[in-house]
């Protein structure tokens, strides 16, 4: 979004180029081809989005030149780690101060943060969690906009509002011309570099009508593509490649086949995982994850999720609660509990330093006012705003009361930058040399 900074093209190796931020050097591909040592970029995710002015971009960063090294200053304060000279509990010390160091840790040791209850110990571990991020990411956060173009679904996974059981919902599908027209406002009126297209499984558009919307989004608005149609199929995720998507975000919800096919009534693990692998193969970038507090699911499933996320490659993780909506199978089952889910995110950190970013979900936000904030002050250091027209958001229900639901884009954003500057959170999530 306009949470961003433009760099400076330094060096260009093939498609490879190194863009300076105020002294930082960056590295990202380069898609565009007439870009030249010199000119002013926007990154995304580790590709170069757009050209920019030097007119432009030179008082852009003028204006943030002193705001990005005092943003640094902030989240060092914010992100510093005691484990000294505190009472905590000696085990818990010990794997802390393990993980600290960026030692690996064993599954027991990893189990035991999973499970622990006391809140003290707990604050201590997400402080732990923050320091990785810091050292690791430093403060770079990164900020997607989200388009919900269709909540049509064929399937009936069991927890899910817009799935087939949910009979009362009033279905939508944005045609290619209100697409195009949100893809406009996030990108030009709003500077998001990188929009996420979302839509349940529906066969109302083909992978022909979706690359050239895809295309057509490239070509006019230039932004990273993610998209996150569900299990469209190889050939499917090919066009779309192909069409310019560079992103796919498909949680694989769980890592269990039992769970996974108890509540995805005629589907298979495998199917997802076989979608996953091969998109990383086309050269999407992953985003995936899971879904925590389904029926019958553990800590150590929880924990197999986080390491099946990271072998599929992820780029960004994406676990978020399950919440209960009242058209479902699921109605009358109990929401995760938020300190369950900064758990994982702060598991996946310690589990994952250096890697991948972690996303804060709306799902969580919807659990508590705070959570975005305790997400990002325990290993996460990514967000995803809605900017789906609001007389279609509330339709997209995957459960109920949806975090954000009937904001405005633009008051979502100053909130959104109010919180990274209080943080000390920069937008720079591109990879350090
Ligand atoms: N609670 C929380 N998340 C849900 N999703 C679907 N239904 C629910 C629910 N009831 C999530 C799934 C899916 C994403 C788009 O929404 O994990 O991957």
């Amino acid at each position: 979004m306009c949470y961003a900074i433009p760099g400076k093209i330094e060096k260009i190796e093939k498609n490879t180029v190194t863009v300076d931020y105020f002294g930082e050097k960056r590295k990202a591909l380069n898609e565009l081809t007439e870009i030249n040592v010199g000119d002013y970029i926007y990154a995304q995710g580790g590709f170069v989005v757009s050209k920019v002015s030097s007119s432009e971009a030179e008082s852009i960063l003028a204006l943030w030149k002193e705001t990005f090294f005092h943003l640094q200053e902030v989240d060092l304060r914010l992100s510093r780690l005691n484990l000294g000279d505190n009472n905590a509990d000696k085990r818990l010390l010990e794997i802390l101060d393990k993980a600290s160091q960026s030692k690996e840790l064993g599954r027991d040791e990893l189990l035991y943060l999973l499970e622990l209850k006391d809140p003290a110990g707990l604050e201590l571990f997400f402080k732990t969690a923050n320091f990785l991020r810091q050292k690791y990411h430093k403060n770079s956060c990164c900020v997607h906009g989200i388009i919900e173009i269709s909540n049509y679904c064929l399937r009936a996974c069991r927890y899910c509002g817009i799935s087939s059981h949910n009979k009362e919902l009033q279905r939508y599908r944005m045609t290619k011309k209100e697409i195009l027209e949100s893809a406009q406002v996030a990108v030009q009126d709003y500077g998001f570099k990188s929009l996420v297209l979302q839509s349940g499984e529906d066969p109302g558009y083909s992978a022909d009508e979706l690359a050239d919307i895809i295309k057509e989004i490239k070509e006019r608005f230039p932004a990273l593509i993610f998209v996150s149609f569900g299990e469209i199929g190889i050939e499917g995720l090919q066009k779309l490649y192909k069409a310019g998507a560079r992103g796919l975000l498909m949680r694989f919800e769980s890592s269990n086949p039992r769970i996974y096919e108890e509540v995805h009534p005629g589907q298979k693990l495998e199917s997802r995982l076989i979608h996953l692998q091969q998109a990383y193969k086309m050269g999407y970038m992953i985003i995936t994850g899971g879904l925590i507090g389904m029926p019958g699911q553990t800590s150590r499933d929880i924990l197999n999720d986080i390491f099946l996320a990271k072998e599929l490659h992820a780029e960004m993780f994406s676990f978020g609660p399950f919440i209960p909506h009242p058209n479902t199978p699921f109605a009358v089952l109990p929401s995760a509990q938020v300190e369950e889910v900064i758990k994982v995110l702060a598991v996946a950190r310690v589990i994952d330093n250096a890697q991948a970013k972690i996303l804060v979900t709306t799902a969580l936000e919807t659990l508590s006012r705070e959570a975005a904030k305790k997400g990002l002050l325990a290993g996460a250091n990514s967000l995803m705003l809605n900017v789906t027209p609001l007389a279609y958001r509330k339709f997209y229900s995957i459960y109920p009361n949806r975090a954000h639901q009937s904001e405005d884009i633009a008051v979502q954003i100053e909130a959104t930058i109010s919180l990274l500057r209080s943080l000390g959170r920069a937008p720079t999530d591109l990879e350090t040399i």
